[in-house]
């Protein structure tokens, strides 16, 4: 049984989670279900990322106290994580005060390699994040992920010596004793780590209240990703307590926007502290609409809740996990939704579950085979193990097809009407065996489906067919 420690991005509590947010906990959650299912020792990290301009500006421009605002985000992430069938171990919110005091403890082990200096120059709000002049220019002045003017910032802030690192964290990536994936962004994080500055730690307070004062000097507070990247190892108890058997982490899950602070600063931070780096760091595409970003402005966001109150989670997971690369941007739209829901869902998954339930029940056929739970073929583990989880659903769903195939040459309802009963047993134990296989390899992705088709299929029983279909088409 080995440890293994899988974590996702913690996200701002600046609004209600969307449909990108849905990624992240997926991915995680499929890796954790199919680590759990080896018998592996799994901790599963989910949380909330509370300080910082951006959470605080949106809060008072609620009228709110930032507090009573950050609470009901945080609560809203769980109920969505929930919703979701995403079930984390743990989960932490920067605000609780071990968090802090954690963070502060860091911050004092980091000290030789912070320096004060002044700084001049721009930042992203939407990023909570500084940018190059050649940056700026680049992007006429404007962050093109928020559509946000940058900032002139002219402060004296503290920095985190990366020059102290970069040497280490190149040699580490391209050694793979830092592994990041896809290897598209791996070669683009090496291209920017050849000028990468030191980067600003901490802002004065009288600019920004709202975050983690630095210990020894109350006139500054924490940079917001400073106390976010920290959550990976606070949670786990650092450095009160030896974290060395859960971490490194085996897997920690983000999206291609904050790869970046996840491959300098993180390593950065962990090599500061003498701790060993991540064992694999899976970066994930945007989901977006018709090829485009999704935004209030262009009308086209569409709210992860509705739907899952129209086709339900299943439906909805089956979606993000087999049709949205977990590589690459992908699209999400409703009429493709509604395509993999009826064309693939009802009717290759649904249609075959009732087909088979209904032979068997209609000829009087008991179940005479047991499939073992979480055996899998090479061919999955292969992709599970390397993190291709949209090729492993696509796998699952190549035996779903051929299982219907076989249906369809083998034609047990003739069987039924001219062959003999042990025939028609062995012809619908067979197929039955195969949906069984194929549902083990489902279950990580589907848990609730699968959960259903193997409660319908049961060794030594008569067979009782769904009295709904599994997914009910037309809705
Ligand atoms: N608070 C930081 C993360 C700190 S982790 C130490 C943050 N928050 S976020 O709310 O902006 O994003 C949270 C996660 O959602 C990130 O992994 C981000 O990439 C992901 N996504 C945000 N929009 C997305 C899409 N449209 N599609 C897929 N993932 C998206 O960044």
């Amino acid at each position: 049984m080995s440890k293994i420690y899988i974590t996702t991005a913690i996200p701002y509590v600046n609004g209600a989670p969307h449909i990108g947010h849905s990624l992240d906990y997926l991915l995680a959650d499929v890796y954790y279900r199919y680590r759990t299912s080896l018998g592996d020792d799994v901790r599963f990290q989910a949380g909330t990322d509370e300080h910082g301009n951006k959470v605080f500006a949106k809060a008072k421009a609620s009228g709110m106290d930032v507090h009573d605002y950050a609470d009901i985000n945080s609560q809203n992430f769980r109920d969505f994580i929930s919703l979701l069938e995403v079930e984390p171990t743990d989960f932490i919110r920067t605000t609780d005060k071990d968090h802090e005091r954690r963070c502060q403890e860091i911050w004092k082990k980091l000290e030789k390699h912070i320096y004060k200096s002044s700084y001049e120059g721009w930042y992203c709000e939407g990023c909570e994040s500084f940018v190059t002049q050649k940056e700026r220019d680049e992007n006429n002045g404007v962050c093109p992920d928020h559509q946000k003017e940058y900032q002139k910032l002219s402060e004296e802030n503290y920095y985190l010596r990366i020059s102290d690192f970069k040497d280490k964290i190149i040699e580490a990536i391209k050694t793979n004793k830092l592994p990041i994936l896809p290897d598209f962004r791996k070669k683009e994080i090496l291209e920017l780590l050849k000028d990468t500055p030191d980067v600003s730690i901490s802002r004065p307070a009288k600019n920004l209240s709202w975050g983690i004062p630095v210990p020894g000097d109350d006139s500054q507070v924490m940079y917001v990703w400073i106390d976010a990247l920290s959550n990976y190892i606070t949670i786990l108890g650092y450095p009160d307590n030896d974290i060395l058997g859960y971490w490194p982490a085996t897997a920690q899950f983000v999206g291609k926007d904050i790869l970046r602070f996840h491959a300098i600063i993180w390593p950065a931070m962990l090599l500061g502290l003498g701790l060993p780096l991540p064992k694999m760091i899976c970066s994930h595409g945007h989901i977006l609409s018709n090829g485009q970003k999704m935004s209030k402005s262009l009308g086209n966001v569409v709210d992860p809740v509705d739907v899952i109150n129209k086709h339900g989670i299943e439906a909805f997971r089956y979606y993000f996990l087999r049709h949205i690369d977990t590589f690459v941007d992908s699209d999400f739209t409703w009429e493709k939704f509604e395509d993999a829901y009826n064309n693939e869902l009802a009717n290759d998954l649904g249609n075959l579950v009732q087909r088979l339930a209904t032979l068997a029940n209609k000829n009087n056929i008991s179940i005479n085979r047991t499939v073992s739970a979480s055996v899998y073929d090479e061919n999955y583990k292969e992709f599970m193990d390397s993190f291709e989880f949209s090729k492993a659903f696509d796998h699952v769903w190549e035996k779903v097809k051929k299982i219907n195939k076989n249906i369809d040459e083998k034609k047990p309802w003739e069987i039924a009407k001219t062959g003999s009963r042990e025939e028609l047993s062995i012809c619908l134990n067979t197929l039955i065996e195969d949906l069984l296989s194929a549902n083990n390899l489902l279950s990580p992705f589907l848990p609730s489906t699968a959960q259903k088709i193997s409660e319908i299929f049961v060794a030594g029983h008569g067979i009782i067919p769904p009295r709904t279909p599994l997914f009910p088409k037309n809705l």
